[in-house]
């Protein structure tokens, strides 16, 4: 088949390392179907889902089981991030044995408030070999304690949803003291500052947003993730934390980048390159024998964005009919087209 795609971008498809699916328990939210389509319709063919569903995963047989089921649905490959303890618990989930499922894990929404805890986490990720998510922003303090092990104890760190120009300061320091940290950031949080929508960490100040948006200007952070966080309309009401943006997530970004002269090769690495490196995947850039995993994109589009367009089953967006900019056209998985926009 020809594609007819004179006048658009073709770009790797994107990587999520942050996304809440919330399989298993909280279906009416989202499900693994319904958020791998609205992904695929944001021009992501991997995504990561967060462990804090119910029950948590935190055995290798909840892992496998939403691998499994990932496999039958043929949309988005997944990675799926197993929690650092039990049961919210303190003690450690059975590393060597998830392992033969997943290379990553994460405390969110699970108790690593004790130092001693995240000592011990680390020291394993690193004799293991595993990722920690570390869900710890908006709490600066625990990421600078957390930094301050890593000078001690090596272990592999990243830092999710950074909101704060002081958790910038701390990341940026520890970088330039030679400490390997990654980090990323949501759409969210340099699209708009101080907007009176509940989510977690909160919209910063317009200081913040600067600081972030300098931040990706200089290096300090590495991936641009979503952190979809469906809610339904119910628990919304209720105060749940959250944005569901996943599907919107390019053109939230691509709009503040291109305000401020960010390029488009940068978010791309910062979408598919670096996490797909992080992740040890063959994919996120376009080469010869790279998987043909990618996104035609009109990048010129601006348009309001319309939740009631969203596939996701909660459209808990603050930003419905605001301006953004790039649409995705296409997203082709391993040379399978899996959306289609033309
Ligand atoms: O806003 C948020 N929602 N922040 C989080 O940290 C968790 C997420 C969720 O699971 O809804
Ligand atoms: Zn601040
Ligand atoms: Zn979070
Ligand atoms: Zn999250």
């Amino acid at each position: 088949e020809i594609i007819e795609g004179s006048g658009y971008t073709i770009m790797p498809s994107f990587i999520d390392l942050h996304c809440h699916l919330r399989e298993p328990g909280y279906e009416y939210k989202e499900d693994m179907e319904s958020g791998m389509k609205a992904a695929l319709r944001g021009g992501y063919t991997h995504v990561c889902a967060m462990a804090n569903t119910k029950p948590v995963i935190d055995n290798i047989e909840l892992v496998k089981k939403n691998h499994d089921k990932s496999k039958k649905l043929g949309l988005c490959d997944l990675t799926q991030i197993c929690a650092l303890t039990k049961n919210f618990g303190k003690e450690y989930v059975e590393f060597k044995e998830i392992m033969q499922e997943t290379k990553v894990f994460s405390n969110d929404g699970v108790n690593v408030n004790e130092r001693e805890t995240m000592e011990r986490a680390l020291a394993y990720s690193k004799a293991l070999d595993f990722l920690i998510l570390s869900h710890c922003e908006p709490e600066v303090e625990t990421v600078r304690r957390d930094l301050d092990i890593l000078k001690e104890i090596p272990g592999n760190l990243h830092i999710c949803h950074v909101s704060e120009h002081e958790t910038i300061n701390i990341i940026r320091l520890a970088k330039d003291q030679g400490i390997e940290v990654t980090c990323e950031i949501a759409p969210h949080h340099i699209f708009e500052s101080e907007v009176d929508y509940k989510v977690n960490p909160p919209f910063g100040r317009e200081q913040d947003r600067k600081a972030l948006i300098r931040a990706i200007k200089e290096g300090t952070i590495d991936i641009c993730a979503t952190d979809h966080a469906p809610h339904s309309k119910e628990d919304k009401d209720q105060g749940a934390p959250g944005i569901s943006n996943i599907e919107v997530a390019f053109p939230m970004y691509w709009k503040v980048f291109n305000e401020n002269n960010l390029s488009l090769e940068k978010l791309s690495e910062m979408m598919s390159y670096k996490p797909a490196k992080m992740l040890d995947l063959n994919c996120g850039e376009i080469a010869v024998g790279k998987e043909a995993n990618l996104v035609l994109v009109n990048t010129e589009k601006e348009y309001l964005m319309d939740i009631n367009k969203f596939i996701s089953k909660s459209k808990n967006n603050p930003f419905h009919g605001t301006i953004i900019k790039g649409e995705i056209l296409m997203t082709i998985k391993r040379g399978v087209i899996k959306y289609d926009n033309r």
